[in-house]
């Protein structure tokens, strides 16, 4: 699909937008823009935890942006539609003809509508399959509360399609409204005005109001309870994790205000925080208005809250500003790991901030070693694949990497302008890495001439692998940890004499990321005799020893690794632990626990550790 320069004027807030990129061509989508945009859409829908699906329509208000087009195409994956109505120019609704075509690799099933007038709306009656890739279908005994079921979606990059019949490509965004109907005692939650949801009584409505691309249209449904943690945040849980997760988080306002001191007022009305169950397969997701988070983040002392910042810095860079096609996610992703590092520094200090970037770099530079050449480029080259199957932190911390050497050479001052009039520029718009290049020399490269070289830029963003001149974020912290590190391995200082009752979560992470991964069985039992690593309550730092221990045939750590793995289903902290195990002689172990917790783990996380045991 090639979308040549349309422009669209949609009227919201007494604005106009621009709502589709200019020069998008998104492989991943069978939407035919140039003939229709869906402005707006409603949907009806039934959660139904019998059947795992969701029942009703959707309704699509058409903006028609040629005068012959008759025909609106849609993406769908595993849906069933059960009939579609269109409203004529004299306001009768009839039905429409249509016809699904089978289902042809990652894009799904084209849905193609025939109207005999340029509808200004159709509805579609549909219901989801209880396979969809972008739903998780939760059992009572798969919650914390045991009493009620839960649901949830997760639309990035391409699942959007598998719940809503839809024009699923981020050049494109859409308001919404929806009314949605569960049992009684269950509440709904949607990336949303959730204002309209606190009664729990089994019918909720929610309006969001701002055009938004399709992959951050979100739903939640379970056991939950809300706690405001501030006037503008608040947290959405089972009751179960509802204080230690306000607890955890507290400082959510207090990023919301720095951040909008940095660049620009936040622009949704209120941030809540929904708490996911533990198999969510991401750390978070940007969903506008209400961020999904897993709940291995609650360490108790706040170690792990880079993620909110994360989540919230999607707010201006992603959910704002937004990536045009999938294979420009480091816009949103490169961005995001820019501003969250930011908020981080703002909220918690220099130091930290350093820690977390240098522990970033550092897990960069190791996968780079095993990512093919191409995919290390910042400007992705999918050819046909699913967005999923690319996704590594190349986007995201070679991306931040890249912002951060141009803040150093043009300067805090000087960049900050930059990145805030860049957030102002295309607020509520999609763009290309393209055009993100053209905007990036006119008001950065060419404003301040004989800094950086266009061609510098463009090293950074076509060619893989980090130039030359990288940034290689260093902390003194993790430099004296190195040295204590170096004095125990040598034989000349013993265990207790080493300062890590002062050690924070990062200092242990760089710590056990670094020793060697022969470090022999005796040096690891020391280790977990005097610091119980084994048990660890923070999952990253259980990960992080998990992989030293997997490396090392250190046989202690088999129970606690079972009921990580099946307790667990975020894809970060699982999925490198199944491939080093399943190039053990502990692969059989591995593949029975992974039989045990897979009917527990998200389709998407289904799919990627069947993948390492086919
Ligand atoms: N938007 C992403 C998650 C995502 C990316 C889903 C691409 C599907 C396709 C989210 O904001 C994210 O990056 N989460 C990270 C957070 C971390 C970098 C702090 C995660 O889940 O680990
Ligand atoms: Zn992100």
């Amino acid at each position: 699909m090639k979308l040549s320069a349309l422009t669209f004027g949609l009227t919201m807030a007494g604005l106009s937008h621009t709502v589709l990129a200019a020069d998008a061509v998104d492989e991943h989508t069978f939407a035919n823009l140039k003939d229709v945009v869906s402005t707006h859409l409603h949907l009806d829908l039934d959660i139904d935890f019998e059947d795992k699906q969701l029942e009703g329509f959707v309704e699509h208000t058409l903006a028609w942006q040629n005068s012959h087009a008759r025909t609106l195409v849609l993406d769908t994956r595993d849906l069933e539609i059960d009939k579609i109505l269109y409203q004529s120019p004299q306001g009768k609704w009839l039905p429409a003809q249509f016809t699904l075509a089978p289902r042809s690799g990652v894009k799904g099933a084209k849905l193609t509508i025939q109207f005999k007038h340029q509808a200004s709306k159709a509805r579609i009656y549909y219901n989801s399959l209880p396979q969809a890739s972008g739903l998780q279908w939760l059992t009572p005994v798969q919650t914390a509360s045991k009493t009620h079921p839960f649901m949830y979606s997760q639309s990035q990059a391409i699942h959007a399609r598998s719940w809503i019949p839809v024009q699923d490509t981020p050049a494109m965004r859409t308001t919404y409204t929806a009314r949605i109907q569960t049992p009684k005692d269950v509440r709904a939650v949607m990336s949303a005005d959730n204002s309209e949801a606190f009664i729990k009584d089994g019918d909720y409505w929610f309006d969001m109001p701002q055009a938004i691309p399709p992959y951050l249209i979100a739903i939640g449904a379970g056991n939950l309870e809300y706690k405001e943690m501030s006037h503008q945040t608040a947290i959405f849980a089972e009751p179960q994790i509802l204080d230690a997760s306000v607890a955890e988080f507290n400082d959510t306002q207090a990023m919301i205000d720095k951040t909008n001191a940095m660049y620009g007022e936040y622009a949704w009305g209120r941030y809540d925080l929904l708490m996911l169950p533990p198999s969510f397969p991401f750390g978070g997701m940007e969903n506008p208005r209400l961020s999904f988070i897993t709940p291995t983040v609650v360490a108790g002392d706040k170690s792990l809250v880079n993620l909110i910042a994360h989540e919230l810095a999607h707010s201006w860079s992603g959910n704002l500003v937004t990536n045009a096609t999938w294979e420009d996610l480091w816009l949103n992703e490169g961005f995001t790991s820019y501003v969250e590092n930011r908020i981080m520094e703002e909220v918690f200090g220099r130091d930290r901030a350093v820690m977390e970037q240098a522990l970033d770099a550092a897990g960069l530079r190791a996968q780079l070693k095993n990512i093919p050449a191409p995919d290390t480029r910042l400007n992705l080259k999918l050819n046909g694949r699913d967005p999923d199957d690319a996704f590594s932190k190349v986007p995201y911390i070679k991306g931040q990497l890249f912002l951060i050497y141009l803040e150093e050479k043009f300067g805090r001052e000087k960049f900050d302008v930059f990145v805030k009039g860049y957030f102002d520029a295309y607020a509520f718009k999609s763009l290309t890495t393209a055009e993100f290049v053209q905007y990036l020399d006119k008001h950065l490269l060419k404003k301040h001439p004989g800094i950086v070289s266009l061609n510098k830029a463009k090293e950074w963003i076509y060619q893989p692998g980090l130039p030359e001149d990288a940034p290689n974020p260093t902390s003194d912290a993790f430099n004296q940890v190195d040295s204590h590190m170096q004095a125990w391995l040598s034989g000349n200082k013993s265990l207790d004499t080493l300062p890590t009752s002062n050690w924070t979560v990062h200092e242990w992470l760089h710590f056990l990321n670094n020793l060697p991964r022969d470090l022999g069985l005796d040096k690891m039992a020391a280790l977990d005799n005097a610091f119980n690593l084994t048990n660890s309550s923070n999952a990253e730092l259980a990960f992080a020893w998990y992989m030293l221990a997997v490396g090392n045939g250190y046989q202690a750590i088999y129970p606690a690794l079972d009921a990580h793995l099946s307790g667990i289903g975020r894809r970060k902290l699982i999925v490198p632990l199944y491939k080093a195990l399943a190039s053990t002689d502990r692969r059989d172990w591995a593949y029975r626990v992974y039989q045990k917790a897979r009917p527990g783990y998200h389709p998407l996380a289904q799919g990627t550790v069947d993948a390492i045991f086919e």
